[in-house]
C-alpha cells in the first residue's frame, strides 16, 4: 500500500486522501484515550503515509488537539496538515454551547494553539455554526487579522447540514478554501448542490462521518446495542436499524467478495471528483490500517491528484 495524496482545492495543501478523524480522543464514543495510546494511533498514521488530522475545539475541552500536542512533541509539526475548528465550547460529554463572537473566536484560537502545541493551524474551520452566525462580516474579518498575523493558514467551514448552500456558496466570498462536509454512501445529499459549488470555486472537500459513525464498516447488524457512553447510544434507534439493513443490503449487492467493508465504504467516496479526503474517526492501530488500505481500491485519475511539480 503506498498512500495517495491530493491537491486540498485552493488551499494548495498537499493532504492524503485518508486522513485521521479525532472526535474520538475527546471521550464520547464509549472509551477514554490516554497519551500513549493516542501515540500509537498517530505514529502508525505516519508510517502509512497519513499527513492530515481533524481535531476541533470541543472534543472535550481542546482534550482530542492536546493528545495530537502531546504526539507532536516527538514528531516534527511540519509534516502533518492539521486541521481544527472554532464555535463551540465543551462543558462536559455531549454538552456544548455556541460561540462565534469574533473575540471569543480569538481566544479559542489561542487555545487550539497552545493545546496542539503549536504557532499555526493549517486548516481552521467554522465548526457547523448558524447562518446567522456565519453572516457576520466582523467574525470574518477577525479571522482575516489571524490569517495575516500567520497563525492560521487557510480558512475553511464545516458545514452543519451537508445541504448547507448558502454557507458553501459563500466561501469564497468569506476567504474560506475547503469545505467539511457528512458525505458517505448512507448520505448523498452533497451531490445535488454542495458539490458542485465546491467545484466551481475550486474548494478542497474533506468528507467527514465517511464510516456513517461506524455502521458503514459492516460489523454492526439492525438491533445493535451502544453504552450510554457512545455518542451512537443517542442516535435514533429505528433510523439506525434502517440504515443497517440498508448496510446488509449494500454488503450483499455491491462490496466485492473479499474487500472489507470499511475500506470499500471510504474509497466509495473518494471516487467522487468533488471528494478531496476522507477523515475517518480512528479508536486504535487496527482501524488506522484497515482505513488506509482504502488507498489500493482508489484510482490516481482525480482531478485533485497531487502532481509532484505542483508546490505546497
Ligand atoms: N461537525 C463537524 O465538523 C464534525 C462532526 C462529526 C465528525 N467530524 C469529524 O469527522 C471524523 C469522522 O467522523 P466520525 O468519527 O463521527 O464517524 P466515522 O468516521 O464514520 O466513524 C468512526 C467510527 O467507526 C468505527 N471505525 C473506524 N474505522 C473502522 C474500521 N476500519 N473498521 C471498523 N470500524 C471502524 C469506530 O468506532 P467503533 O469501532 O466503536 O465502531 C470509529 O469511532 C470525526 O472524528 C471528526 O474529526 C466533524
Amino acid at each position: 500500500m503506498a498512500m495517495k495524496y491530493r491537491r486540498l482545492g485552493k488551499t494548495g495543501l498537499k493532504v492524503s486522501i485518508v486522513g485521521v478523524g479525532t472526535w474520538q480522543f475527546g471521550g464520547e464514543w464509549g472509551k477514554s484515550f490516554g497519551q500513549e495510546e493516542a501515540d500509537r494511533i498517530l505514529g502508525r498514521a505516519k508510517e502509512l503515509g497519513i499527513n492530515l488530522i481533524d481535531t476541533a475545539e470541543c472534543y472535550g475541552d481542546h482534550l482530542s488537539e492536546e493528545r495530537i500536542g502531546g504526539f507532536l512533541k516527538q514528531d516534527r509539526r511540519e509534516d502533518w496538515v492539521l486541521a481544527t475548528k472554532f464555535g463551540h465550547h465543551f462543558h462536559g460529554n455531549f454538552s456544548r454551547t455556541d460561540d462565534y463572537d469574533p473575540e471569543d473566536v480569538v481566544r479559542q484560537l489561542e487555545g487550539s494553539l497552545k493545546a496542539l502545541g503549536t504557532d499555526y493551524i493549517d486548516f481552521y474551520q467554522f465548526h457547523s455554526g448558524p447562518d446567522s452566525s456565519f453572516d457576520r462580516d466582523d467574525l470574518w474579518t477577525a479571522l482575516d487579522k489571524q490569517v495575516q498575523a500567520g497563525k492560521i493558514r487557510h480558512l475553511g467551514i464545516s458545514i452543519g447540514a451537508n445541504t448547507n448552500l448558502h454557507q458553501t456558496s459563500a466561501a469564497t466570498r468569506v476567504g474560506a478554501s475547503a469545505i467539511q462536509v457528512v458525505y458517505n454512501r448512507l448520505d448523498r445529499e452533497p451531490e445535488a448542490e454542495v458539490f458542485p459549488s465546491c467545484q466551481e470555486q475550486d474548494l478542497g472537500v474533506l468528507a467527514r462521518v465517511p464510516l456513517a459513525s461506524g455502521y458503514l464498516s459492516g460489523k454492526y447488524k439492525p438491533g445493535a446495542v451502544f453504552g450510554s457512553d457512545d455518542v451512537r447510544h443517542r442516535h435514533d434507534k429505528d433510523k439506525t436499524d434502517a440504515k443497517l439493513r440498508l448496510v446488509e443490503e449494500i454488503l450483499l449487492n455491491e462490496v466485492p467478495e473479499g474487500t472489507p467493508m470499511a475500506a470499500w465504504a471510504l474509497a466509495w467516496c473518494l471516487k467522487h471528483d468533488a471528494v478531496t479526503a476522507v477523515i475517518p474517526g480512528c479508536k486504535d492501530t487496527a482501524q488506522v490500517e484497515a482505513n488506509a488500505a482504502a488507498v489500493d481500491l482508489v484510482s490516481n485519475n482525480h482531478p485533485q491528484a497531487w502532481k509532484d511539480a505542483e508546490r505546497e
